[in-house]
């Protein structure tokens, strides 16, 4: 079974598995199409992060495909006029770090897959060659960059590609064929990506719109295979991304929060007033954590594992109060000064792959170019470039895209990752995999996946209904409970009387979710509010 979040990459995967390919092979297949038919949010121009469960085995292996800083990269270079101009890592050559995507997705399928790569690149290839529908997510996020996009010659070929004055319409063929070409160069060799000239080519783009990267950046570049970040929960076992993630270790925290309050909340009620209050008490204090100490540092490290401690977990959750909030400076233990945001922004790209085959194997895998379409750079080659440098801490003092603020631990520095919030998850029972979750929305991830997983672990719901429910989010700062619109209104009545300042949501945010039920069939859901849907012959309805 896969979940992707747009229908035709799922098929594309279910296709692999159908002809004899394993979990591996098909997540790997997925990604790359998932990369092609929805580019505002993933692609070969970013990167991400994969667990791998090999079931004969009984193996578990972490895989952070993630960006790095370009070697050249100095925080100076925001600086403009004695002030650093956060949009400089949001938008143009500054902003991109050096792709991790097709070097990670390689190394997976050589250490894991049994297919050859060329059969798992070339479904990509010929969707972009042959084009597909755009979908309704990629038509709405063209709309909202085109507004906002310079009329400025770097820009000009995403301009191209969504349509200019006239923008991409749902169902009008998105056809790429420079795309194609090089996918059709990666299929037959996945290192044609870093070397030659699809590497000239990627520098050339970076280094006109004011970027620093080097064809040695790509040629350095080295995923990296790391522990997995374990829990215990309910009796089950969780498996998460580690650091440079933060969204494993804060939904651990958070789900050790809620389980040391003494709140019933399945006797509360799932969607109830009473429990998403809880649940986002509970996510405050680990998105306060978050902001204080967490990146891809030894102190970011450190302070990620001790946030596991079971006494401090205790201490948090016997602040959670169920009839109201507490001021900001109460979440956490010394928690910074709130941060700069005003409020919290939309959600921006990403995309969350979860897959289980036959044999019991399993990958949950996030890949993503950051914001819609990444930099706004488009290369000769058709591949869109993330924007992965604002998930740094350009300056402490300033949001990020995503309305973060962040501490010293995750300032941006050459060869550095930038912190993520993507939550690859897998939950076992005794050494069987029953279930894979994750999804997509910068720091929305986090709270989200969280929700779903209680959705279904916790309240019993099947995982379409899961997934489906309302959610909520906060980030601790700003200052902002984000409900979504379905949310009833007795509910949004009883957390704000609870002292939650409530804001709709913009945006789009996914979950992907697989859960194996005892029997053995897999119940899936991909995310409606993106549009997905999943694939393979045991679809539960
Ligand atoms: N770029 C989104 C994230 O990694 O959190």
């Amino acid at each position: 079974m896969v979940a992707a979040d747009h229908p035709i990459a799922s098929q594309v995967g279910a296709g692999v598995l159908a002809d004899g390919g394993n979990a591996i092979d098909a997540a790997v297949a997925t990604a790359l199409a998932a990369g092609v038919v929805s580019p505002a949010s993933s692609g070969i121009g970013g990167g991400g992060f994969a667990l791998v469960w090999d079931a004969a085995s009984g193996s578990l292996r972490v895989y952070d495909f993630r960006e790095v800083a370009p070697a050249a990269l100095d925080p100076s270079d925001f600086v403009v006029d004695g002030a650093v101009d956060p949009l400089l890592a949001r938008r143009g050559g500054l902003a991109v770090g050096v792709p991790g995507e097709a070097r990670g997705l390689a190394l997976l399928a050589r250490t894991h897959g049994r297919m050859s790569w060329r059969r798992l690149a070339m479904p990509a290839a010929r969707l972009a060659r042959d084009g597909t529908p755009t979908s309704w997510f990629t038509a709405q996020a063209a709309v909202q960059v085109l507004a906002k996009l310079p009329d400025a010659p770097p820009y000009a070929p995403l301009r191209d590609l969504l349509g200019g004055a006239t923008p991409r319409r749902r169902g009008v063929p998105l056809v790429r064929p420079a795309l194609a070409a090089t996918l059709l160069a990666i299929a037959a060799d996945p290192e044609a990506f870093y070397r030659g000239k699809l590497a000239d080519d990627l520098v050339a783009a970076v280094r006109a719109a004011g970027g620093v990267m080097t064809t040695d950046d790509l040629a350095a570049y080295t995923p990296v295979e790391r522990p997995p970040l374990w829990g215990a929960w309910r009796g089950l076992r969780i498996a998460t991304m580690p650091i440079p993630s933060s969204g494993g270790v804060i939904l651990l925290e958070t789900l050790g929060i809620l389980d040391r309050t003494g709140v019933d909340l399945v006797a509360l009620g799932a969607d109830s007033a009473v429990a998403l209050h809880v649940i986002a008490e509970a996510t405050k204090h680990g998105f306060a954590d978050r902001t204080r100490l967490l990146g891809d540092s030894d102190s970011g490290r450190a302070a990620a594992a001790a946030l596991l401690d079971d006494a401090r977990l205790r201490r948090l959750a016997a602040k959670v109060r169920l009839d109201r909030t507490q001021p900001l400076a109460d979440y956490g233990e010394s928690p910074p000064a709130v941060g700069a945001a005003a409020r919290v922004p939309g959600p921006g790209g990403t995309s969350h792959i979860c897959v289980i085959d036959a044999e019991g194997n399993a990958v949950s895998l996030t890949t993503t170019v950051n914001g819609y379409f990444g930099s706004k750079l488009v290369t000769a080659g058709g591949v869109v470039l993330n924007n992965q440098i604002d998930d740094f801490a350009i300056d402490p003092t300033l949001a990020n895209g995503f309305g973060l603020t962040q501490s010293a631990a995750n300032l941006v520095a050459p060869g550095q990752r930038p912190l993520s919030s993507m939550t690859p998850t897998l939950l076992f029972d005794g050494g069987r995999v029953v279930g894979c979750a994750g999804g997509s929305g910068g720091p929305r991830i986090i709270s989200n996946t969280l929700q779903a997983i209680l959705g279904v672990w916790l309240f019993g719901k099947d995982a379409r209904a899961a997934v489906e429910a309302p959610r909520v989010h906060h980030q601790w700062s700003p200052d902002e409970l984000v409900i979504e619109s379905d949310l009833a209104p007795d509910v949004r009545r009883a957390l704000e009387a609870r002292g939650h300042r409530l804001t709709l949501s913009t945006g789009v945010t996914a979950v992907q979710l697989l859960r194996v039920r005892p029997d053995g069939v897999i119940e899936a859901a991909s995310d409606p509010r993106k549009g997905g849907a999943p694939a393979g012959p045991d679809a539960a309805p």
